[in-house]
């Protein structure tokens, strides 16, 4: 446990250290996409919003603090576990912190049309962000969760931003419900993968869903670095044919997939927040 805290600071460290360098080396390359993602990034690190932002998210964290006032309980039967939590302790432990929420936020606000597809609803709370910036705007978004109970949650919630044909919530094992959402005619450009933290999972959503995408494209994975399995998942898959450009921002990956750039396999790193 502290060896991994160490290496996790030693990481963080270095990557601040070059934090400068890497922002100008990105900000040369000609890319759209890439330049929205680093857009995004200086505008959630810097807490730079506009009154309209500011207020959308004011919106989310209410929403937020409902949650965390909620001691209804779930049950994870469908997992074939026996055992329950609050709605309080899950939203507590599983929901993207604000700083994150941001920063999905900035990215799906700059997107034109956008499809987003969410592996990993839980109650909604970056669902609620990614619903706030797209709204509006001819947009949809689908996400997934295996828990019934949180479906029902987040659902609720969504329907306060948007009327139920801008957005899908997804109910059941990915196991059954992932394939079914792949057959479906739906191209994704924004993609965020956070649920299953595990490596087979992860590898077999990114090379699915990449031939499933709206290029260009963006992927966020979530957990980069929760286990060594993770971490070779996200070393296969930032070395991907496919792949034009990555971001490590160590709690997350960004990658980018866009058919038009001759650009391949391109890595960074940067520090968003702990
Ligand atoms: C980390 S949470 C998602 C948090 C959410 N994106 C947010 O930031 O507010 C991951 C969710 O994925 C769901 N999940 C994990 N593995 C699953 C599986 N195999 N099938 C269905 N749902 C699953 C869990 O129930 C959990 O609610």
């Amino acid at each position: 446990m502290i060896i991994k805290k160490v290496a996790k600071h030693k990481l963080i460290f270095q990557k601040r250290l070059q934090q400068k360098n890497t922002l100008q080396s990105i900000s040369k390359i000609e890319n759209n996409t890439l330049q929205l993602v680093l857009k995004a990034f200086k505008l959630a690190k810097n807490n730079s919003f506009s009154k309209e932002d500011i207020t959308a998210f004011k919106r989310c964290e209410a929403y937020r603090d409902t949650l965390i006032n909620n001691d209804s309980i779930i049950n994870y039967e469908i997992f074939g576990i026996n055992d329950t939590a609050t709605v309080s302790e899950i939203c507590n432990k599983a929901a993207s912190k604000q700083k994150w929420c941001h920063f999905l936020y900035n990215i799906a606000k700059e997107l034109t049309k956008a499809t987003v597809l969410e592996i990993g609803t839980n109650l909604g709370i970056s669902g609620t962000y990614l619903l706030e910036a797209i709204k509006g705007k001819n947009s949809f978004f689908t996400t997934m969760e295996g828990l019934p109970q949180l479906c029902e949650i987040a659902s609720k919630q969504f329907e306060t931003i948007t009327t139920p044909d801008n957005f899908k919530v997804v109910q059941g094992l990915y196991d059954i419900t992932f394939p079914e959402v792949m057959k479906n005619e739906r191209k994704y450009n924004l993609i965020f993968i956070d649920g299953n933290h595990k490596k087979e999972p992860t590898l077999q959503y990114f090379n699915v869903i990449k031939l499933n995408i709206k290029s260009p494209a963006i992927f966020v994975f979530d957990d980069i670095y929760w286990s060594d399995a993770m971490k070779d998942a996200w070393s296969i898959i930032k070395n991907d044919p496919s792949v034009n450009f990555t971001i490590d921002l160590y709690e997350q990956g960004i990658v980018i997939i866009d058919t038009n750039e001759n650009i391949k396999n391109k890595h960074f790193s940067l520090h968003l927040s702990y």
